[in-house]
């Protein structure tokens, strides 16, 4: 389905004319990977920068936000206190903006030798119905991976594993890509991965696991206005005829 952008080996970020100028993210719906929640992650700091984050969403087409602020106990120990108080700031912020968007809050909750405490401490967020946003190191694969994810499903969640591109100690046993989904977990990519936004290698890996079909959602991962900015010139690229024909579930969180 993808073959003619993969076999030209060409860049994810170059420019194709025949795209209409209002070409638009409409198609994704609901973006489920975000970081708007002011000043409680790396993501937005201020309500301001919410707003401003939250604009540029509304612009691009998207109709629903699932934001989606990190839990990681040491450094963004969030409860779902600290992202529900936070989601009704942004939504009392975004009716004042007339910004038409219906936002919610789940989290990326990050895999580590304190996750299954944490699990055990309180209900996780979902993003939609059982289905739970979880990362873990970019560096090395956590040891406790596997039983973690078994545990999250062993508690009646099914995981989303964000960005299985960015997993460097992946790229060269894409099997485990392959283990991961047969395990019952979907994976979310990064549209910003597609373009190149974080190097040749993830960009390669996320196109091999789209022309193979393995992604299930696709995310913003938007932190700032950077990130913005490099989503919407998105638009206008190769990058994007190609996403335009990927069946993502994100719309059906808008039904
Ligand atoms: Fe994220």
């Amino acid at each position: 389905m993808f073959s003619r952008l993969f076999r030209r080996g060409k860049s994810g970020d170059e420019k194709n004319d025949a795209i209409p100028a209002d070409a638009s993210w409409s198609f994704i719906g609901a973006d489920i990977h975000s970081h708007f929640v002011p000043g409680i992650d790396d993501g937005a700091k201020t309500i301001e920068d919410s707003i401003v984050l939250l604009k540029a969403m509304e612009a691009m087409g998207y109709k629903k936000i699932v934001t989606t602020p990190h839990v990681m106990s040491d450094f963004y120990p969030n409860s779902s206190l600290t992202i529900l108080t936070g989601l009704k700031k942004i939504q009392d912020a975004a009716r004042e903006n007339n910004i038409n968007l219906e936002i919610s809050a789940a989290a990326e909750y990050y895999i580590d030798e304190y996750f299954t405490e944490l699990m055990a401490k309180e209900p996780l967020l979902p993003i939609h119905k059982n289905e739970v946003l979880v990362e873990f190191s970019m560096l090395y694969e956590p040891p406790m991976l596997n039983s973690a994810l078994f545990s999250m499903q062993t508690n009646g969640y099914k995981p989303i594993i964000a960005h299985p591109e960015r997993y460097i100690f992946f790229h060269n046993k894409f099997e485990r890509y392959r283990e991961l989904r047969d395990r019952g977990c979907k994976l979310q990519l990064n549209l910003l991965s597609i373009s190149g936004y974080y190097g040749r290698n993830i960009m390669e890996v996320a196109m091999r696991l789209l022309e193979k079909g393995m992604y299930d959602y696709c995310g913003s991962d938007m932190h700032h206005e950077k990130h913005a900015a490099a989503l919407k010139a998105m638009l206008q690229t190769k990058a994007y005829s190609t996403l335009v024909n990927y069946p993502f579930l994100n719309s059906q969180l808008c039904f």
